[in-house]
């Protein structure tokens, strides 16, 4: 019966937990230890021959019902949560590579991930290959023996990049199918996009954006196979990282996912609309938004997202960057803030803010230019965003 359930029904139904009460919405257990009932049951949970809760690093029950729902949402076999999207990534990389091992990475992400890869992993011996995935050619050639896992986002922080995932997996799998495909799937979230269920081992998400949308709490997810996600929790979770998320955070997130069908239906909408006035505006230059028809990734995200394109869109205006930064400074209802995906639309420049960890040659290198502004177009009425940006660009 439950697997009749749509996307609209699991986001609030499907894999409930049960509490000595019944309560109907998850009770929040702050405990970071378990009592065991003798020293025997203590060490057999230890040894992984009960399903006793121990301690709150290994394993929570709130958050346990959160993993679960993630879990389902995305069509994998299980899900673990972490503090943020970054400890999120930073145990799955942790988990499967090590000194000597090979990853390949698409050259266009989030600003953290690339120096993660850039600097983080390659000062532990494990080298990396940026790529543009949508180069013909790049990624089979980037492919080697000691290739571990392949890493991209789609749609791709901040220029809304689109990869063919089927596309992907093909080349890997057929080069070596026992390497490791990992999606962060943050823009989309599952209500567009399951990679899963197009062949992806691994996806990673930001949580803090649109699964907790609200952007109250910090947290991220890998979703992937059980063997995989217990592997995820006893190396990369548990030993390396410590990026426990805490029971308050994963009830927050609980909450705020019961909404994700509805909001991602309106943050769609919206961001269609801004992007479609910002299209025709005389000052604009370009839009990026995988909705339009002229863009470049469109066919592709009309292949593999369903229901939408998501809210994220960028742009670049006429006179660049000094014109861009005036808009920013222009804008009233519009929040001038980093993150996205929340309730309220917020405005960044990702060449000063969410990437200024890449240099300036890495960053044009990967198509994000000076003058690129980067909108997480909220779920406010649309006409109402439309106005204010439009009364910013009179002023510019
Ligand atoms: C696509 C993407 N992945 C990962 C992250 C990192 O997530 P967090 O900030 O939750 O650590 C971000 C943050 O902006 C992001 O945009």
């Amino acid at each position: 019966m439950k697997d009749c359930y749509k996307f609209n029904t699991k986001v609030m139904h499907d894999c409930k937990g049960k509490d000595a009460f019944n309560a109907l919405v998850p009770p929040i257990y702050t405990s970071a230890s378990y009592r065991f009932n003798s020293a025997e049951e203590g060490g057999a949970s230890f040894r992984g021959e009960t399903n006793c809760f121990i301690y709150t690093r290994l394993g929570n029950p709130t958050t346990n019902q959160l993993e679960k729902r993630i879990a389902s949402l995305e069509e994998g076999e299980g899900a673990v949560a972490f503090a943020s999207g970054m400890g999120a990534i930073s145990a799955v990389f942790y988990t499967l590579l090590a000194n000597g091992d090979h990853i390949v990475a698409d050259k266009t992400i989030y600003g953290c991930t690339f120096a993660l890869l850039n600097h983080g992993l390659t000062k532990l011996g494990i080298e990396v290959t940026f790529i543009d995935f949508n180069e013909e050619g790049a990624l089979k050639k980037a492919l080697k023996k000691n290739t571990k896992a392949v890493f991209f986002e789609t749609p791709a922080n901040p220029t809304l990049k689109i990869i063919d995932i089927e596309t992907v997996v093909k080349t890997v799998k057929q080069f070596n199918p026992d390497i490791q495909i990992i999606c962060d799937n943050t823009f989309a979230t599952p209500y567009h996009q399951q990679p899963i269920t197009m062949g992806v081992d691994i996806v990673v998400h930001s949580g803090t954006k649109y699964l907790n949308g609200h952007g109250d709490a910090i947290c991220g997810f890998v979703v992937g196979r059980n063997n995989f996600i217990d592997q995820c929790k006893m190396v990369g979770l548990k030993d390396m990282t410590g990026a426990v998320l805490g029971p308050m955070e994963a009830y927050l997130i609980l909450r705020g996912i019961k909404t994700l069908a509805i909001r991602m239906e309106r943050h769609s909408q919206n961001a269609m609309e801004v992007a479609k006035f910002l299209q025709f505006h005389p000052k604009v230059e370009r839009v990026y938004y995988p909705g339009l028809p002229g863009f470049s990734g469109h066919e592709i995200a009309k292949k593999q997202m369903k229901n939408g394109f998501g809210g994220i869109l960028s742009f670049v205006l006429k006179g660049g960057i000094d014109q861009g930064i005036k808009l920013i400074d222009s804008v009233k209802l519009i929040n001038v803030a980093v993150s996205l995906g929340e309730c309220e639309s917020l405005i960044e420049h990702p060449a000063s803010m969410t990437h200024s960890t890449y240099t300036e040659s890495e960053r044009l290198a990967s198509g994000i230019e000076d003058g690129l502004i980067r909108l997480s177009v909220g779920i406010e009425d649309a006409g109402d965003l439309i106005a204010d940006l439009s009364q910013a660009l009179e002023k510019i």
